[in-house]
């Protein structure tokens, strides 16, 4: 089990994600609910009308999903933390476990705040829906060994949930002791990214899944071989067949099962998720507050538990200054850190690697195109205080190596980034972009990494 906060505030500090479009005006109508309300008849009459609208689509909508969905905030311990019990699953656990109907039912999910303004990014879902079994199988895959040519690698050896879903070491350590060389990034988040891979080459989550599998300095098997082995094993053949009738094993099975279970591991709440959270409220005075008590409790009731988790897990002066300077032109890393997962989701060429004998070219490999050249995929900075080293070949060492790169203005290259330019920043300026990242911290849902089928 690896650690994680199951602090019950954060399950009302969420949003509710829809996955149908029809859904979709809901969320035009949301964010005004979380605006002052009581400040101005006029936003009051909106509000008035909008919800009419909204509270029309709400009764067709759950009337169509009571039936069929289950609500669930994404980072919820009951998704990840393993079929209940301890040592490896038997055959009558799993046979119980198959045979519920609520485990195979599609999930209507909320990402934590922060990470659910990210909600129209949400990637994959409609094709490959989430469920209970699915995630507990993607679950059971990710860390078995077995899935490798010679049981020594499974895909948590490189995403470690103990280092953030990545790996300590500078690139990623396969079968026999062989390395890559790149480094490997983490593996949280996903659901809000369809391209994968440093260069983007995997067009989804599940066509990256099954990707190490048969890579020889990664797991070193072949597909063939390991859906061979997971079909010989009773306890998996059982739930594929459960959750895919009429397909069983299949390699495509196997990369939509770890895709779910990858779809699940979501940064929560972080100080600065908290501290953002309460800025609209910045300018109220005593009686604002008063009037919001009476007027709209349940604003007032939210309000006040995100005030008590920003005093509990308080941003530092140092870290405010930092987040300021991140999202100012003077930084301007939010040129391509940007948006609820603090990336654009773009390729870059920041001048990694470009001193290199022979430079990798990154996202050229994929498009051929002369700007990709030296352009890789901009990482999250959620979290990413616990995933050293960093960047693509592994190269810097500590987030304030990370930070000298920027100020210097990278490595000059004929494709460097125009975003990437010589910053006149302080030793306290370089301190505090330090200090905000780390604050772009939060819990990672709790994950048992030991029961696997017998
Ligand atoms: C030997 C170490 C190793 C193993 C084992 C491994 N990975 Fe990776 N992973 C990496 C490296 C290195 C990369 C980056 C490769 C690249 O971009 O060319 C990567 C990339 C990824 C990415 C893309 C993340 C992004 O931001 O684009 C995901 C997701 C991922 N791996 C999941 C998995 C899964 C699932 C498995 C098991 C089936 C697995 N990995 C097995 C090292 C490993
Ligand atoms: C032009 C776009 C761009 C700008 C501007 C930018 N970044 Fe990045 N950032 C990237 C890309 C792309 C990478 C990965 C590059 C690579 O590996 O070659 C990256 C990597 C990182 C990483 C390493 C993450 C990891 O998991 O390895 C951190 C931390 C980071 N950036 C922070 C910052 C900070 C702080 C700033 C502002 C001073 C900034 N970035 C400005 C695009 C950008």
């Amino acid at each position: 089990m690896f650690s994680c906060n199951d602090d019950p505030t954060l399950l009302f500090l969420s949003e509710r994600f829809h996955p149908s479009a029809r859904h979709s005006r809901l969320q035009l109508a949301r964010p005004l609910k979380n605006v002052p309300s009581h400040r101005s008849v006029t936003s009051v009459l909106c509000i008035v009308l909008l919800t009419l609208v909204a509270s029309a689509f709400i009764d067709r909508a759950t009337a169509a999903d009571k039936s069929s969905k289950r609500r669930v905030r994404l980072g919820d311990p009951s998704l990840t933390a393993g079929i209940p019990g301890t040592g490896p699953l038997t055959g009558a656990q799993l046979s119980k476990w198959i045979n519920n109907p609520a485990n195979h039912v599609p999930l209507d999910f909320k990402l934590p705040l922060g990470l659910a303004a990210g909600k129209g990014d949400v990637q994959g879902v409609k094709s490959n829906p989430l469920t209970r079994a699915k995630i507990e199988l993607g679950r059971q895959l990710f860390f078995d060994k077995r899935l490798s040519s010679d049981n020594t690698i499974s895909c948590a050896s490189c995403h470690q949930p103990g280092h953030g879903y990545a790996a300590a070491t500078r690139f990623g350590v396969g079968v026999d002791g062989q390395t890559g060389d790149v480094n490997s990034p983490v593996a949280y988040n996903r659901i809000l990214s369809s391209r994968q891979f440093w260069d983007g080459r995997a067009a989804s989550l599940e066509d990256q899944a099954v990707g190490p599998i048969a890579a020889p300095i990664e797991m070193g098997n072949t597909h063939e071989q390991a859906v061979a082995t997971v079909k010989a094993n009773d306890g998996y053949k059982k739930q594929f067949d459960a959750i895919y009738p009429n397909e069983g094993v299949t390699i495509d099975n196997i990369g939509k099962s770890i895709a779910t279970f990858e779809r699940t591991l979501v940064t929560g709440p972080s100080p600065f998720d908290f501290a953002e959270a309460l800025k609209p409220y910045a300018n109220y005075d005593a009686a604002d507050f008063e009037e919001m008590k009476s007027d709209d409790p349940k604003e007032f009731a939210r309000y006040t538990r995100l005030k008590a988790a920003a005093a509990a897990n308080p941003m530092s002066e140092s870290a405010r200054r930092g987040r300021d300077l991140f999202f100012s032109d003077r930084a301007n890393c939010s040129a391509c850190h940007v948006g609820a997962n603090l990336t654009d989701e773009g390729f870059h060429n920041i001048g990694i690697g470009m001193d290199a004998s022979i430079p990798k070219m990154g996202r050229f490999t994929v498009t051929k195109d002369p700007k990709d050249k030296g352009a890789f995929k901009t990482p999250t900075v959620r979290n990413v205080a616990s995933s050293a080293p960093y960047m693509h070949d592994g190269s810097l060492a500590t987030l304030e190596d990370v930070v000298e790169h920027y100020a210097i203005g990278g490595t000059p290259n004929p494709w460097l980034s125009k975003d990437i330019v010589k910053l006149n920043l302080s030793p306290q300026d370089k301190a505090d972009l330090v200090a905000f990242m780390k604050a772009c911290s939060g819990p990672l849902p709790r994950v048992n990494s030991e029961r696997l089928p017998q």
